[in-house]
């Protein structure tokens, strides 16, 4: 059965959906996007998701498209239109169509698409072994909090690790400092046995999986810091983990060829899997 689209105000068979050539998302990369993940036909996190749209829209001056409640009842009817019970929904919103021009035409509306992604969620598989991962130098821009669709950086940074067969690209600044993954936050235990995560600044996109374990790790009282650290502290580490929505939580047993502890997920790698996995059970149940 053919994928549900939602495009130019109107459902439509994902190989019918069209998009205007001059759409400023198309020439411009003017616009954001949001991943969530749906599981039993349940959306997680959507009230998080959507309160990242709208300040991913608010720090470039697009309105949102919708009200925030018809928003919600187009991400249900998407849904239910598409025949998942699991899987990600893509939602994307940029400036909308105009003549080409740099500066913000002045009467624009907003245009936005959604569609399914027929990925696995979290798989088991990779997780009980973990993955393998190297670090590049991260060529972004200095917005990096804004869920922009410009991902040419992420993608070619993406790209060094695929061509090992390896399943994430670390980026780090000039100073060595590893900000994120390239659709990914980072985590590691450092040599004192202490959880650390770069702060939520410009440098990185906040991630909704980092904000909810973030949450669950102060609630369980589990000693965390959010501090940067470096290449070398990610090559000394007991243990890395990466947090994405389609991921949650994946372990890292080696790093630029260096293996991570003793080569298989960590402990507490493997407690706050745990943890996150029961607000994912919570989140489908409500
Ligand atoms: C650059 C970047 N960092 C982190 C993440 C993880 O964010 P989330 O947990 O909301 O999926 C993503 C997700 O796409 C990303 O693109």
């Amino acid at each position: 059965m053919s994928r549900i689209a939602y495009v130019n105000n109107q459902f439509v068979p994902q190989s019918q959906a069209l998009i205007a050539m001059e759409d400023r998302g198309y020439q411009f990369a003017d616009g954001v996007y949001e991943v969530a993940a749906f599981i039993d036909r349940r959306m997680l996190d959507e009230a998080r998701h959507l309160d990242r749209l709208e300040r991913s829209l608010h720090e470039i001056a697009i309105p949102m498209p919708k009200p925030r409640a018809a928003l919600s009842l187009l991400l249900r009817e998407l849904i239910r239109r598409n025949a998942r019970d699991s899987g990600l929904i893509y939602l994307q919103v940029t400036r909308g169509v105009s003549a080409r021009n740099h500066t913000f035409p002045a009467s624009i509306k907003p245009v936005l698409t959604m569609n399914v992604l027929p990925v696995a969620i979290a798989s088991d598989a990779a997780r009980n072994v973990g993955v393998k991962a190297i670090t590049a130098p991260d060529l972004r821009w200095k917005r990096c909090d804004i869920k922009s669709i410009a991902l040419l950086p992420n993608i070619l940074s993406r790209q060094l690790s695929a061509e090992k067969n390896m399943r994430e690209t670390f980026l780090y600044l000039p100073d060595g400092t590893i900000t994120e993954g390239t659709a990914t936050n980072v985590f590691i235990v450092d040599t004192s046995g202490v959880l650390r995560t770069h702060p939520k600044n410009e440098a990185i996109l906040g991630g909704i999986t980092r904000d909810v374990l973030l949450e669950i790790v102060r609630a369980k009282n589990i000693a965390f810091e959010e501090r940067a650290f470096t290449r070398d502290d990610m090559h000394a580490a007991q243990e890395i983990f990466f947090t994405s929505t389609s991921a949650f939580l994946m372990p890292v047993i080696e790093i630029d060829g260096k293996i991570v502890g003793n080569g298989t997920p960590g402990a507490i790698t493997k407690k706050l899997t745990e943890l996150y996995k029961a607000h994912v059970a919570h989140e489908v149940a409500a």
